[in-house]
């Protein structure tokens, strides 16, 4: 039993295993956290996706969440619930890094990248119809209260981890009013930061210069609009070894929802096969948003022990044989 209370949402598929991983590390590592678990199944309200209740109490009640991935159902009138839940507590900046694991080898050594999605508008908007058949029409939305929120958060984000330069990435060539309000804005924002370089990228040339030479952006902190930033938040993955590895926090003004990168993997889900990795780095996100560095470090310093310590101790995705328990139990033993 812990001194502060987090919400746990298992998710979907692989979500059990990994959160089950979670759950038993944390207990070995008697890190001061009780977990309270809620049940996001939505409910069609309205014709609308809706929350169950109780989960949002305790998000609210709590502030601080750990989320397993969620199915995203197929189909008109079903919306994504991870997109949902961004909305409903208003996470405005997804943060993303994505940092090489020593003693995992990728053809990239020296990641280390920031990467900081705006999380409610853009592409994401929801809004789409059909004008007349075989012609329809997706709204991509771009707002100065919300660019500017993420961009400050940004600029903020660099100043608190040392780096020394912001990165605005956007297509503004082509969507001129869009991209070009996101980058307007940051020009704005970032005279409030004298000591923080900003620089300008278009979204493929960062695409290139990332899989060129990753090391150049360990100075950065990269800023984006939605969907560029889902994109190229996998392409980071990939990087250093794929989905199974990433973190991210999902941040608001009052609430933080801490989830991996990857989706729920029915093709393995139930086989005790899963990576939770992602899981436990998000974790660890969130124990230093709540000042448990000491904590954190405890968990972290395990997972990447183990990871290094042989094909053995590493599940499939990183070409090992380990199942989620036996990673989970190297983990404790390394803690
Ligand atoms: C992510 C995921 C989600 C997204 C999906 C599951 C809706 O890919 O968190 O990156 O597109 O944002
Ligand atoms: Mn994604």
């Amino acid at each position: 039993q812990g001194q502060y209370t987090v919400t746990l949402i298992e998710g979907d598929g692989i979500g059990v295993e990994i959160s089950q991983a979670v759950k038993d590390i944390y207990s070995a590592a008697k890190i001061p956290i009780t977990w309270e678990p809620v049940d996001v199944t939505p409910t069609l309200i309205n014709g609308r996706t809706t929350l169950p209740q109780e989960a949002v109490d305790s998000v609210n009640k709590n502030k601080v969440a750990l989320k397993g991935p969620l199915a995203t159902p197929v189909g008109k009138g079903h919306q994504s619930m991870n997109l949902t839940l961004r909305r409903t507590f208003n996470l405005f900046a997804n943060v993303r890094p994505c940092k090489s694991i020593v003693g995992y080898a990728t053809p990239y050594e020296d990641v280390d990248t920031v990467l900081i999605r705006e999380n409610t508008e853009g592409e994401y908007s929801g809004i789409e119809h059909t004008i007349v058949p075989g012609v329809v029409q997706s709204i991509k939305l771009i707002t100065r209260p919300a660019s500017e929120r993420v961009i400050r958060y940004a600029f903020e984000h660099a100043k608190n981890i040392n780096r020394p330069h912001v990165v605005v990435v956007h297509k503004a060539s082509i969507q001129k009013l869009s991209d070009g309000l996101f980058v307007e804005v940051a020009n704005e924002v970032a005279k409030e930061y004298p000591g923080i370089k900003v620089s300008f990228e278009l979204l493929d040339n960062t695409c290139l210069k990332l899989t060129a030479d990753p090391a150049d952006y360990k100075d950065v902190v990269m800023v984006m609009p939605n969907l560029y930033g889902d994109i190229l938040s996998d392409l980071s993955s990939g990087l250093i070894g794929g989905l199974g590895l990433t973190p991210s926090g999902n941040m608001g003004d009052t609430v933080s929802i801490f989830e991996a990168v990857h989706g729920s993997a029915p093709d393995i889900a139930g086989k005790g096969l899963a990576n939770p990795t992602a899981l436990l780095l998000s974790s660890c996100m969130m124990l230093r948003h709540m000042h448990l560095n000491a904590d954190a470090d405890k968990i972290e310093n395990a997972v990447l022990k183990t990871i290094a310590s042989g094909a053995e101790n590493r599940t499939g995705d990183l070409h090992g044989s380990a199942s989620t328990s036996h990673f989970a139990s190297e983990v404790i033993k390394n803690l």
